[in-house]
């Protein structure tokens, strides 16, 4: 869910909605505001549906401004998308909005003594339950919004965001946190809150970050921070590096076609100030050698397409670092009694930086002894201030839901780490480093070929394929990943059936998938880099072929040998054997996206899906 707050001199109608807007790929189940407009009373509008039909529903029927507001973007737990489970909920007369993002485990038995007291509820989320509890707290508190807070939060089980405002109070936002993410924005006499910077980065660039188990009032003039138990808390200030033109869409189509167009950028922003005189310098990691030194393991642990990322990062980590990697999934990773321990390095992944189930398994990690590195692509997101290192990647905001730029700059960050890792362990000769240096740095220009040259063409095979009921994609060593990955984007955008597989295991059971017409993409190995390999990729496509699949492969420009068999040949440029996922994975991208447009689909706000999941 996204979250946002504003207090100050302005309506904040205007500024809650574009807030909202920003951060809409947090879910788009339904959308509220609540106003304290200027003549004291509270307003409130909260609607089903994407962002637009709440807009549509204010232009229609206006409700009063106000300078002190609360907004909220919901993807939907408790409840399903309605108009009454729509957040903002209220309590104490209709006095009290409450706003809320996680899930509040404890939920049923708060209802029932609420229920048991005379309470009533409208809803069927967790949320009323916090509000109606706020409200009962605010009473008991005599009217102090920061003393009920302390109460209600003492009372809740789960992972929470709250924000809330009382008409008696305005020019008071009160919010609190417990492992649902929040970031104040400073302004000149104005203030915000937001789930992540992208909510106010139109106003301010500076911004607090707020830890676990605290709890935040801002007024048009001040902040205050304190914990759970009312201690004063001094926030950690820090700057927002992109500005707010960088999250709009400009001229482009879609946010993904405009982000798989920054795929290039993605990379070389990544590498940028991390390469000196043909070795790797991470400057984040200075002084942190010892994080690598006595580990006997390394475990990778994300979810969706950063998982994918990591598998690709297991091939460099293992081949140049020489230390045992495990990809795990965050959520499968956290409950199962795994083996880790002081020698272990957990290094997650994370675009948003907020995944709850990702954010979960570092913190149990944590827990078991393990050292923690994050690669993250938000500034002050929960998982790298919970880890004992970051390595950030520059892929810059990410606002389609289904990533593409951030994918391709988590696996620049893990071949820099492994690099990294792999000369302070001296498993790596230093010749060796500079070569795939030059090779890393050479990549954006060759993803920018990809795109040139193959773009147009792409699209083009999307749109015949416009009606396909399946797509399958075969991949071998670093493309296998890359083959899961074209298949989740596939599903996650153009709802069509797609599956991933590695080559090799075709023959053991997904050939049997194969019918006459069945499209079937293939990464092709390099020949250059092992002609065993290659004929192997070679011969899989000549079984699929044979029996009638319609064959797609991505191939290096000038393999001769793949041309007799394939109906469709997309060409990336040539680089060394590790870095050809960074440009496989391009076509990929762009096919999910054309097929998708294709068949009508909104590209960016997939159904069902929302690009940050701060829920377990
Ligand atoms: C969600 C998104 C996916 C994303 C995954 C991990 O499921 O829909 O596109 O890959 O979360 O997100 P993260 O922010 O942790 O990289």
């Amino acid at each position: 869910c996204g979250i946002v707050g504003y207090v100050g001199p302005r309506p904040s109608q205007d500024i809650l909605l574009s807030g909202l807007a920003r951060l809409e790929y947090r879910g788009y189940d339904s959308a509220g505001i609540a106003v304290i407009d200027d003549a004291g009373s509270l307003d409130m509008r909260k609607r089903a549906g994407k962002l637009g039909v709440l807009r549509e529903d204010l232009k229609a029927a206006p409700m009063p401004d106000g300078t002190t507001g609360i907004g909220h973007t919901r993807w939907a737990t408790h409840g399903g998308p309605t108009d009454v489970n729509a957040h903002p909920h209220l309590a104490d007369d209709d006095k009290l909005a409450v706003i809320h993002n996680g899930i509040i485990e404890n939920f049923a038995a708060l209802k029932n003594d609420l229920l048991s007291d005379g309470y009533e509820f409208k809803s069927e989320t967790d949320t009323e339950v916090a509000a109606v509890l706020l409200g009962r707290e605010y009473r008991a508190n005599g009217g102090d919004l920061v003393a009920a807070f302390r109460a209600t939060v003492a009372q809740l089980e789960g992972a929470f965001t709250l924000l809330a405002v009382h008409q008696d109070q305005p020019g008071l936002v009160v919010g609190a946190r417990r492992n649902s993410p929040l970031v104040i924005g400073l302004g000149e006499g104005e203030n915000f809150l937001g789930s992540d910077v992208a909510a106010f980065v139109e106003h301010t660039r500076n911004a607090l970050a707020i830890g676990q188990d605290e709890i935040v009032a801002i007024t048009p003039d001040g902040v205050q921070v304190t914990d759970f138990d009312g201690n004063p808390v001094q926030p950690e200030p820090f700057e927002v590096t992109w500005d707010a033109a960088a999250a709009e869409k400009g001229g482009w189509s879609s946010f993904m076609a405009k982000e798989v167009s920054e795929e290039p950028e993605a990379v070389a922003n990544t590498i940028r100030g991390r390469i000196h005189e043909g070795t790797v310098v991470i400057p984040e990691l200075d002084g942190l050698d010892d994080l690598f030194s006595g580990i006997s393991r390394i475990v990778v642990i994300a979810c969706g397409t950063a998982a994918y990322a990591g598998q690709v990062g297991k091939y460099a980590l293992e081949k140049w670092a020489r230390v045992p990697v495990d990809v795990e999934l965050a959520h499968e990773f956290r409950y199962r009694d795994p083996v880790i321990g002081p020698g272990t390095l957990v290094v997650s992944i994370s675009q948003s930086g907020e995944t709850m189930d990702t954010l979960m398994a570092v913190k149990f990690a944590r827990e078991q002894g393990a050292k923690t590195l994050s690669i993250c692509n938000t500034q002050g997101a929960t998982i790298p201030r919970e880890s004992d290192a970051v390595v950030y990647t520059h892929a810059g905001p990410e606002v389609a839901v289904a990533s593409t730029k951030a994918f391709v700059a988590q696996i620049t960050a893990l071949y820099l780490l492994a690099l990294h890792v792999g000369r302070i362990r001296d498993t790596i000769a230093a010749v060796d480093i500079a070569e795939h240096v030059r090779e890393l740095e050479a990549i954006p220009a060759k993803i920018q070929r990809v795109l040139t040259l193959e773009q147009a063409h792409i699209e083009q095979l999307a749109h015949w394929m416009a009606d396909t009921r399946s797509v399958l994609f075969l991949g071998r060593n670093v493309g296998y990943p890359i083959a899961l990955e074209g298949a989740l984007k596939l599903k996650e955008i153009s709802y069509i059936h797609a599956e991933g597989f590695a080559a090799g295991e075709l023959k053991h059971g997904p050939i049997a998938l194969v019918e006459p017409g069945q499209p079937v993409f293939v990464l092709v190995p390099s020949p250059r880099h092992s002609a065993l390999l290659h004929s192997k990729v070679v011969s899989n496509i000549q079984e699929i072929q044979a029996r009638g699949a319609r064959v797609i492969v991505i191939a290096e420009e000038g393999d001769a040998a793949v041309l007799p068999f394939a109906d469709e040949v997309l060409h990336i440029p040539l680089a060394g054997a590790m870095f050809e996922p960074l440009l496989a994975v391009v076509p990929l991208h762009i096919f999910a996206m054309g097929l998708a447009t294709a068949r009508g689909l909104d590209v960016d706000q997939p159904r069902n899906l929302a690009k940050s999941v701060t829920v377990e």
